[in-house]
């Protein structure tokens, strides 16, 4: 798969629920209204799909949300999924905010996921429950020593919130470091609609780098996975820091993915509408059907995305994750 921009799509972050035990304030509302079980592509239809795009030059696929934890009997999807590690597809990965990580930790790795995200904005409980608005800290602490238990590499997702925890990086930082965590800092996107203005938490990243830099080394890395993260080796610390600054860089020329929503519509870019609805091809069409779709996506994808932190953006991604990757 090949866009107009000669870019190859070599990546997929496939949503596998809208659905989600946390209620994190930059991401969904306080009261949610989720979609119908039937507006959900099953099991047979994600693996389907996921066929067809190793089919086209997928190589690593990426399970998200909503909360890809929560749906039940996602360690059966999981299991179907590794038996394509091999076959066509190089890696199989997971985020998730670790609530049920305990949980599934040893399922996951059975079927050959070696890497997991898991969101962690704060660690302290009182931060950790209001910025989740219901999570308890222990669990998803319980979850990721259990992920690196059953020999996952975890890589720590933090929102970078301007008020909330910002003044908290610098401690996740040498925490990730003793854990053996690599650790990604994300600037907040406008995507999704809650409740707050996310721009009264929105913390440029550029300044936190900064701040780093005074204390520690921090030295680039220049390969570039094709993801929106820029990534730097810690000297100090033997840690690989990420910072994924939608709104300060731009990481869209490189861009090697699309995503995947929980109802089968596909995104070429994430701040944008562009996407095609593969569902009820899928559920009628036929394989055909579903790479003319494809090429439709392909011959569209945006050339960038256009984020500004105070642009009312359509809820283009509430049933995808975001970055995590
Ligand atoms: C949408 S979540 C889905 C997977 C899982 N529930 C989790 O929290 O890791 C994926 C990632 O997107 C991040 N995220 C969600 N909304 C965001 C926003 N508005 N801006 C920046 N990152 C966001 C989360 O912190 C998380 O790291
Ligand atoms: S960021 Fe993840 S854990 Fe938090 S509400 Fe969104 S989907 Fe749920």
């Amino acid at each position: 798969m090949i866009d107009s921009f000669g870019r190859r799509i070599t990546y997929v972050r496939l949503s596998v629920t809208d659905r989600c035990d946390l209620r994190c304030r930059y991401c969904m509302a306080e009261r949610m209204q989720f979609l119908p079980r039937s507006e959900i592509l099953t099991f047979e239809e994600i693996v389907e799909l996921a066929d067809l795009l190793i089919a086209r030059g997928v190589r690593r696929m990426r399970l998200t949300g909503g909360e890809p934890l929560v749906r039940k009997g996602i360690e059966m999807l999981c299991a179907s999924l590794g038996e394509r590690i091999g076959h066509g597809l190089d890696e199989l990965t997971l985020t998730t905010n670790g609530t049920q990580l305990a949980r599934f930790a040893q399922d996951l790795h059975r079927a050959g996921i070696r890497r997991v995200n898991v969101s962690l904005d704060s660690r302290q409980p009182d931060r950790f429950r209001h910025i989740t608005r219901r999570g308890e800290l222990p669990q998803v602490l319980g979850g990721i020593e259990a992920a690196a238990a059953a020999g996952l590499a975890v890589k720590i997702n933090m929102v970078a919130l301007k008020g909330l925890n910002d003044d908290e990086i610098e401690d996740m930082l040498l925490w990730c470091a003793a854990e053996g965590h690599d650790l990604t800092l994300i600037e907040t996107m406008p995507l999704g609609e809650v409740e707050e203005d996310r721009s009264d938490h929105y913390l440029p990243l550029d300044a936190v780098s900064r701040r780093l830099e005074q204390r520690f080394t921090l030295v680039p890395v220049l390969s570039r996975t094709g993801g929106p993260a820029r990534y730097y080796d810690v000297k100090e610390l033997g840690l690989r820091l990420g910072f994924i600054t939608p709104l300060t860089g731009n990481f869209c020329e490189g861009c090697n993915r699309i995503r995947v929503t929980a109802t089968g519509t596909v995104f070429g870019c994430l701040g944008h509408d562009q996407k095609v609805e593969l569902r009820d091809v899928l559920r009628s069409g036929g394989a055909g059907a579903v790479d003319r779709a494809f090429d439709a996506l392909l011959a569209g994808k945006p050339k960038g995305h256009d984020f500004r932190i105070a642009a009312a953006r359509p809820a283009v991604a509430r049933h995808m994750s975001v970055t995590g990757g």
